[in-house]
């Protein structure tokens, strides 16, 4: 059993275990090179030998706990037939979603669409060392939606009146959603995987009457999936702030990850029966090494005495030195 699943599931405390989201990423320069002769991003989502090789990059360099697959939440809505465009300034773009070709679309056909993901897993486990865990992952599905619908104005609000024009809609597509997630979730598993997270990017641009029944609902549906599957979940509803609390007590996670704007503190004592995750700021690790440690022991002194596995509070950002990145590992190991 890997100390990433000790802590989640045996809520072993001081164990000293870090991963980080987005470690497999432009900030290293083995990644950089791959990616320059593949410049199609989603077909190198789907290339199974080069997604092993890439999770396991950083995995190698820092002796991690754990290699997340190199894959993305938006190859879902692709191998259901929305284009997906990466666009350097707005981000991604999907073609225009069509409800009639989403909902008639073939389970077995999602399946061999998405092969090469399990592939990769399968690979990727064979390499890696038996105490490293493999996480696997999905989008939650509001935030799968934010992209299938293309309900954002702009970088941080929802177009309101879109999302009105399509609230009717939307939980019929949702239920679906969950399914396709959970059989994804369910290859996942059988390739190798040993941990999910539920990364819901967009759920802090949800307005609260509609949390419930957008967020909350659905990770819980998905969460109780994973139990069911006795596979340890982590979620990650970033942005939703104070209500963190009441994620916690609706969906029970196995652990929840924090967004660097929750108070580490608070966290700890409102976030209970659960493993917390992540919380330091990945810009931090843009400024000097000694600031860097120094945060870093703010969060293991917080967290020292309840079960806490060391992440950030969002992805690595590709201007992050790989040096510096190293010297944060050895001080947490060594701490
Ligand atoms: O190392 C890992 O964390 C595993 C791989 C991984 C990627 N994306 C690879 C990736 C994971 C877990 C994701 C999740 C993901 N993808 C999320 C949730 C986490 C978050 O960031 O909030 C979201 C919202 C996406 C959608 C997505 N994919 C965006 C918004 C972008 C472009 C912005 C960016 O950061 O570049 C991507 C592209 C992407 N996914 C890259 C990587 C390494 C960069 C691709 C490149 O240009 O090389």
């Amino acid at each position: 059993m890997s100390d990433l699943i000790k802590t989640l599931i045996k809520k072993n405390k001081s164990c000293n275990s870090v991963w980080f989201m987005r470690q497999a990423g432009r900030y290293l320069p083995e990644f950089r090179k791959i990616r320059q002769q593949n410049q199609n991003f989603i077909k190198l989502c789907l290339n199974s030998e080069l997604s092993s090789q890439i999770s396991l990059q950083p995995v190698e360099r820092f002796d991690l706990d754990a290699a997340i697959i190199f894959s993305d939440i938006l190859l879902v809505p692709h191998v259901l037939g929305q284009d997906v465009i990466f666009d350097k300034e707005h981000g991604p773009n999907l073609s225009k979603f069509n409800q009639q070709t989403f909902l008639n679309f073939e389970k077995d056909n999602f399946l061999s669409k998405l092969k090469p993901v399990y592939d990769a897993i399968n690979k990727t486990r064979k390499k890696l060392k038996k105490d490293k865990s493999l996480i696997s992952f999905i989008g939650g599905p509001w935030t799968l939606l934010v992209y299938m619908m293309n309900l954002k104005k702009n970088k941080n609000e929802i177009d309101r009146n879109k999302f009105k024009d399509n609230k009717q809609k939307m939980q019929k597509i949702l239920s679906s959603l969950i399914e396709y997630l959970c059989l994804h979730i369910k290859n996942q598993i059988s390739a190798g995987a040993d941990i999910v997270q539920v990364f819901d990017s967009w759920a802090g641009l949800l307005e609260n009457e509609y949390l419930n029944e957008l967020c909350f609902e659905p990770n819980y549906q998905i969460v109780e999936f994973c139990k069911k599957e006795n596979i340890p979940v982590i979620c990650f509803p970033r942005g939703i702030k104070e209500k963190y609390a009441e994620f916690n007590l609706k969906v029970k996670p196995d652990g929840l990850n924090i967004d660097y704007e929750i108070d580490p503190t608070w966290a700890r004592d409102n976030l209970t029966g659960v493993t917390l995750q992540g919380g330091m700021n990945p810009k931090i690790l843009l400024r000097g090494q000694e600031e860097i440690n120094a945060e870093a022991k703010k969060y293991l002194d917080i967290f020292k005495d309840v079960p806490y596995i060391f992440n950030l509070g969002h992805g690595l950002v590709p201007e992050t030195d790989p040096e510096k990145l190293g010297n944060l590992v050895k001080f947490i190991r060594n701490y």
